[in-house]
């Protein structure tokens, strides 16, 4: 299994383990992913949520060969139940993040409570580069946080950037040696062990109920045209380009 997940001291990790892939997220990981997230709004032992990948990589995004082979199409598609689990998890999430965070990678950090960053990490949401569009709320919430003309850098160009940018742009709290992320993002996961739960679960909400539904309006939007992309003659390019390790060539489209 390459999710896994362990309850200690009122904290539910949920590593991402699928190194020899670059942590590429597969159908199955995102379902391991949606049903640990929804069993930590069921437990009551569980204060908080932590999402760690490996020490060399984070995630490298949604696993492309996946992409290819069964693209995400309706609501009950595994990658679309993670990001509704994410958003509807009740719990503090916090997220550590060492090495590269790509696509979702980065997306995903957009939805956490708590974001802890390695000043080896790079972030990079190269979704236009895959013939894509981006996803998971990105198109709003990226061009809020940073204004427009940094966004189009990270989402039309696909810049990356590091894990000093992404604290100066409010995606993460802070960076960290690289070998002290994980352990501080849990100190602070534990803190929540002496809060008061209840009245933590309706802050979440409350934090959140401002811009709920214009999220969820704009994840659903992005979902319909980033599912006909992934169709696309020019996503498919990008796709066959990565596995032949060459640069796509988009010349022919128009
Ligand atoms: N999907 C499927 N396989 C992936 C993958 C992904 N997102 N990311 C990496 N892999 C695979 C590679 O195909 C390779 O497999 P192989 O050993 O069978 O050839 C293996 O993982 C190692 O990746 P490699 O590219 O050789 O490692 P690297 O250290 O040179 O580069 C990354 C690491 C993360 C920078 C690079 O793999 C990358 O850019 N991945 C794609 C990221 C991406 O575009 N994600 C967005 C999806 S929306």
């Amino acid at each position: 299994m390459s999710i896994k997940t362990a309850l200690l001291n009122g904290v539910l990790t949920v590593e991402i383990a699928r190194p020899e892939k670059k942590n590429a997220l597969t159908r199955d990981m995102y379902t391991a992913m949606a049903e640990a997230l929804r069993g930590a709004n069921e437990d009551k032992t569980v204060r908080a949520v932590l999402i760690q990948g490996q020490p060399e990589i984070f995630t490298s995004g949604n696993d492309i060969e996946d992409f290819m082979a069964s693209p995400p199409s309706g609501e009950d598609a595994p990658v679309f139940q993670f990001m509704k689990a994410l958003l509807a998890c009740e719990k503090p999430v916090i997220a550590a993040v060492n090495g590269a965070a790509i696509g979702i990678g980065t997306t995903l950090l957009l939805h956490c409570d708590f974001v802890y960053v390695a000043d080896d990490a790079r972030l990079a949401m190269p979704f236009v580069s895959l013939g894509l569009v981006p996803e998971y709320g990105s198109s709003m919430i990226v061009p809020r946080l940073m204004g427009h003309v940094k966004a189009a850098e990270k989402l039309l160009l696909g810049d990356p950037f590091t894990g000093a940018e992404a604290a100066e742009y409010g995606i993460a709290n802070a960076v960290l040696p690289a070998g002290e992320v994980v352990r501080h993002a849990r100190r602070v996961a534990e803190r929540f062990n002496k809060l008061a739960p209840s009245a933590v679960r309706e802050s979440k909400r409350l934090m959140r109920r401002h811009s709920v539904e214009r999220l969820q309006d704009t994840i659903s939007v992005e979902a319909e045209i980033f599912a006909a992309r992934l169709r696309s003659p020019e996503a498919q390019e990008a796709f066959q380009a990565f596995f032949q390790k060459r640069q796509p060539d988009f010349s022919k489209f128009d």
